[in-house]
């Protein structure tokens, strides 16, 4: 869709550019291309991880060595680093006081089912942030998703899960479930091997829709809703007024425990959206950047439902219940939770952050306006993404309905070859405590460069 008297976009000429890039890149990295080669005869499509033939160009960069907010590739070329492992690098890499805890901690001892003497504090800095009494530990926020939808179904005796359409949680099975245009919930496109139909599990409704989700949680059949404060997986969705007021009157109404899920939204302050806008969630789950990139996540309970679930679960069984880890709550991932809390995704730190995201936002928008583009830039805090549609969305489908896979991969491979690293789906930026202004400028000039190219 084009706004009124807003620039068309010329897709032969997306396309003659992409192909130039596409040029470029290849000729500007040999060793990638060579390790990527040597990849393919041991890894499924050559990379570690399937994800990972998302990025733009025709194979991923390899990595040499990460510090702060840049990398360097096997190739020698830097970049600035505004993807940070989509959040897991939130800290930086390689934050100075998380790297020394962990090599004090691994001489030390890695792992060993029992608690180190790190427990306490982070438990109580988690306090302090998010506002909920107690908490557990677990390797991912998939887990500690997965572990809350668990206790929530035993707690409530019900069987559903209620998520927004084009949520991400990670790799969670009712998650997995997106809006037909019928209204029927069915598998998200490209789930692969779902267990169940997900219509059976769950309910889904769009973001900012009180009323969908009133008659949702009115079947009565709903144990948990996990939501994410704003969306952040299908670019930014934000709340509207009243809709988190809404989605916790409703909750209590219906007797559903609300989960809401910061391992993106910490992105909004110390105590991530929820302290930041005084939320009231039964559960907290969070993951990624809380230790620094060293697998960790948690998830904490109101006294509450603490009492609810000491009384429903049967402690003697609990290693088989379903919830757990042998490495959950390891000596190292407990050792780096406490010093990138404590030292590096600091109350002063997120201030930082938030300004230089507030910069990025400007430095797009300036651009935008400038060529009359017909795309918008949204920021939570110190994150900021562009899509390219006139309109803020208000719902999944819309921000969906808005991708454009040609642009975006246009846009992520010039920014690439000019030395900057967007996350390889749809177009975000994070700034971490290590980002300057002078790598978010270096990317508006990288943006203005090719909004020129194309609209100009
Ligand atoms: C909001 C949210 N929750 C949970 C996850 C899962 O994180 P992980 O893949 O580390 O388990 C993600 C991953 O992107 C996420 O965006």
């Amino acid at each position: 869709m084009t706004a009124p008297g807003a620039v068309a976009i010329d897709r032969a000429r997306v396309a003659a550019l992409l192909e130039r890039e596409e040029r470029r890149f290849e000729g500007e990295h040999p060793r990638s291309r060579e390790l990527f080669e040597r990849a393919r005869g041991s890894l499924l499509g050559g990379v570690p991880m399937n994800w990972m033939v998302r990025w733009a160009g025709a194979h991923p960069v390899f990595v040499h060595e990460a510090h702060g907010a840049r990398f360097v590739d096997v190739d020698g070329r830097e970049y600035v680093d505004l993807c940070l492992g989509d959040t897991g690098a939130m800290a930086g890499h390689a934050p100075e006081a998380t790297v020394a805890a962990l090599s004090g901690q691994a001489a030390r001892g890695i792992t060993l089912m029992l608690p180190s003497e790190h427990a306490p504090w982070v438990g109580e800095d988690l306090q302090r942030r998010f506002g909920l009494p107690f908490w557990q530990f677990a390797l991912t926020a998939t887990d500690a998703n997965r572990f809350s939808i668990r206790l929530a179904r035993q707690v409530t005796g019900r069987p559903k899960v209620l998520v927004h359409n084009w949520c991400y949680h990670g790799s969670v099975d009712e998650t997995f479930a997106t809006l037909r245009p019928d209204g029927s919930v069915g598998p998200r496109v490209g789930s692969i091997g779902p267990p169940v139909d997900p219509g059976v599990t769950t309910r889904v409704v769009e973001f900012n829709d009180v009323d969908a989700l009133e008659a949702a949680l009115a079947h009565g059949d709903v144990a948990c809703v996990l939501a994410e404060p704003a969306l952040t997986n299908i670019g930014i969705v934000l709340p509207e007024p009243g809709y988190h007021d809404a989605l916790r009157e409703l909750t209590r109404r219906h007797g559903t425990l609300l989960i809401i899920d910061e391992t993106h939204t910490i992105c909004a302050g110390p105590g991530g959206y929820t302290r930041a806008h005084g939320l009231e969630p039964d559960i907290l789950t969070i993951g990624k950047p809380i230790a620094g990139g060293v697998p960790a996540s948690a998830y904490g309970v109101t006294g509450e439902l603490a009492a609810r679930i000491e009384a429903a679960i049967d402690r003697d069984l609990s290693d088989v219940g379903g919830i757990g880890g042998t490495l959950a709550g390891n000596a190292l991932s407990l050792a780096a939770m406490r010093a990138t809390l404590e030292h590096v995704l600091t109350d002063a730190a997120f201030e930082r952050m938030i300004a230089l995201g507030e910069r990025f936002e400007a430095g797009v928008k300036g651009v935008i306006d400038a060529h009359r583009a017909p795309w918008h830039v949204t920021r939570l805090g110190c994150r900021a993404e562009y899509l390219f549609r006139p309109e803020v969305p208000r719902t999944g489908a819309e921000a969906e309905a808005a991708m454009d896979a040609e642009l975006d991969g246009l846009i992520h491979l010039y920014a690439l070859n000019r030395g900057i690293l967007l996350t390889p789906f749809h177009n975000m930026a994070l700034m971490s405590p290590a980002t300057t202004a002078d790598d978010v400028d270096h990317h508006t000039a990288v943006y203005a460069d090719v909004v020129a190219e194309l609209l100009g």
